[in-house]
């Protein structure tokens, strides 16, 4: 469906069956990545720029909200400008400038926001407002010809989700956690076993020289497609515990978790997407990027399904999923004074 904008008295046409080419830039900052990116149609990425900050949080072990919030404000020209320069267009190429709304941390959400408003206001352009979890979604369509319906999971540091995805605006949450996301779990996992921020991908690299089966982990009883994952921390706290001081086993530490994790997570997608009838999954979000979740996920093509993943670079936050997901999602925010948000 496409959306028309009333814009300085302009009628836009902006989305799927808008009838023209849409080049959508959009800006990304919700938490602790700086990111600027042009998508032609929803799929094909013109530029994508990504200014991380992990070098300036890895020394207090995690993301400092007012620390990243700075960074922002010092990073945002420079990705817009750099996303102008990779893609050879100019402002006028542009058809509209979107950015994220929410949910992450208010003052970097606040940084980005009002970058795209401004460049939709300078360039007298539509602006659309974009949800960060459907925007992790939409990564799936970059480069690729996926289309709903599919059933996704949808795993990050903040959410933990099981979605049918019906059409490109409708979706239902099937399931999700009753407390910490994977990607929180994998975090607060790599602290208690001494591993630096962030602790996801490093846990996930330790992992790969483990046995997955040295250590056998709970793995919570939860009704329908809900996760919980706490209970799952706390034995490996009391593991780490039962070695009183002695040297951990932390490949087989890391590779018994990780294999608890993604078991749990693809025994509830393949229930979700047998009951749906859909014949295609896909995963998104940060922790999409995990090995073993990716192999797991793809095993089920030997079932039948399609099964798709974005690239490494489009699992963690970056702006071209933002820009796909103006593009295909009509459900966006597209009032200049839409204010940000934290939690949904
Ligand atoms: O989607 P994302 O970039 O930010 C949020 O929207 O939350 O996800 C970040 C999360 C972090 O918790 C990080 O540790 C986790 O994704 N992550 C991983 C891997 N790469 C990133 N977790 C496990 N294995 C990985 N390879
Ligand atoms: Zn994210």
């Amino acid at each position: 469906m496409e959306r028309e904008t009333l814009f300085s008295g302009r009628k836009v046409l902006t989305g799927i069956d808008s009838g023209a080419d849409n080049y959508i830039m959009a800006i990304e900052s919700s938490c602790d990545e700086t990111a600027c990116a042009i998508v032609k149609n929803g799929r094909e990425v013109i530029s994508n720029i990504v200014a991380s900050q992990i070098k300036t949080h890895e020394k207090f072990g995690g993301v400092i909200p007012e620390i990243a919030a700075r960074e922002h404000l010092e990073s945002i020209n420079v990705v817009v400008q750099e996303a102008f320069e990779q893609s050879g267009l100019t402002p006028d190429d542009i058809t509209a400038f979107a950015g994220t709304v929410g949910p992450g941390l208010v003052g970097c959400l606040l940084v980005g926001l009002n970058a795209a408003k401004t460049l939709a206001l300078v360039h007298d352009k539509p602006f659309i407002g974009v949800n960060h979890l459907n925007a992790h979604l939409c990564a799936n369509y970059l480069d690729t010809d996926i289309k709903p319906p599919y059933i996704a999971l949808l795993v990050s540091g903040g959410h933990t989700q099981i979605i049918d995805v019906e059409s490109y605006s409708k979706q239902t949450i099937l399931g999700e956690t009753i407390d910490d996301a994977v990607g929180e779990a994998y975090d607060k996992v790599a602290r208690l076993i001494g591993l630096p921020y962030p602790g996801g991908p490093r846990l996930d690299k330790l992992a790969q020289q483990g046995n997955p089966h040295a250590f056998e982990l709970p793995q919570a009883k939860v009704e329908g497609y809900d996760f919980s994952f706490s209970g799952l921390k706390t034995a490996v706290l009391r593991l780490v515990k039962s070695f009183d001081g002695k040297e951990l086993p932390v490949n087989d530490i890391c590779a018994s978790f990780q294999e608890c994790v993604s078991s749990t997570l693809v025994k509830k997608l393949k229930k979700a997407v047998e009951e749906c009838g859909y014949k295609q999954i896909v995963i998104a979000g940060g922790v999409a990027a995990n090995s073993e979740i990716r192999k797991k996920v793809f095993d089920l093509e030997k079932e039948g399904y399609r099964v798709n993943a974005p690239a490494m670079k489009y699992c963690t936050d970056n702006a071209s999923m933002v820009a796909s997901c103006a593009y295909f999602n009509t459900n966006t925010f597209d009032d200049i004074d839409v204010e940000v948000f934290s939690r949904i």
